[in-house]
């Protein structure tokens, strides 16, 4: 028969050999984490923002709606406005109640397509038009209102966008968000997913 006999020789490597993956194993998580919150706005050595990739698998948070045919056939901001937050400052909203350092939210504008479905009348998703963006940071937006840069890459009538973007004047974004939206330049009051998640530490389910 054979008999495994297991001595402290053998033992102590092994539980140090443990105790050292696990801490490589949680080092490179802590890595990924400070990584993955560069990744979601990341700027060129002018300052300019990269178009951000991804975001569809990011936060969707809702899809305000400006049709054309409500605003004397061209809205400011046509039309569908799908909106997504990033992931690490979606987890900090559902815990602190604020959008931390680096967020990023953006608004990707979809036309209307469709009037018309087996459903009903009503305003259907078409083609993707543009995009736009807006990023918190203390040290790249030191003076603006709430350390929020604006930026548009949307190329007008054309569905291809610029790759990358400068900071907006503060009268083309900045100073409309700071007057009208709800929550720190945030329009929460048009994302019931921002409201049902503000510090509660969870999505929220079913109603509020
Ligand atoms: C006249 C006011 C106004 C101006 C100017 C304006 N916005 Fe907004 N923006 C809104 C409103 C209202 C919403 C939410 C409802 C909607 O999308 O229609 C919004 C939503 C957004 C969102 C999604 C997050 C949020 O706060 O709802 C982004 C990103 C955004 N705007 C970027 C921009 C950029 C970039 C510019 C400048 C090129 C800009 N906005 C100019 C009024 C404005």
């Amino acid at each position: 028969m054979i008999q495994f006999k297991f001595n402290s020789s053998f033992l102590i490597p092994a539980i140090a050999l443990l105790t050292l993956s696990i801490g490589v194993i949680t080092a490179a998580k802590a890595e990924k984490t400070a990584e993955d919150v560069e990744r979601y706005a990341v700027f060129d050595e002018q300052g300019n923002l990269q178009r951000p990739m991804g975001y569809r698998e990011w936060i969707y948070i809702g899809s305000p709606l400006t049709p054309n045919d409500m605003n004397n056939g061209k809205a400011a901001f046509p039309e569908f406005h799908n909106v997504y937050i990033d992931p690490v400052s979606w987890e900090h909203w559902k815990t602190a109640g604020e959008f931390p350092e680096k967020t990023i939210i953006v608004k990707e504008l979809v036309s209307v397509g469709s009037k018309q479905a087996v459903s009903g009348n009503g305003y259907f998703q078409g083609d993707y038009i543009g995009l736009e963006a807006m990023v918190k940071s203390k040290t790249r937006f030191p003076d603006a209102s709430g350390h929020w840069g604006f930026f548009r890459f949307t190329i007008e009538d054309s569905p291809n966008l610029h790759r990358s973007a400068g900071v907006q004047a503060g009268e083309n974004c900045l100073s409309c968000h700071q007057a009208n939206a709800a929550t720190d330049h945030v329009f929460t009051q048009y994302y019931p997913v921002l409201r049902a998640g503000k510090a509660r530490g969870e999505a929220g389910t079913g109603g509020r």
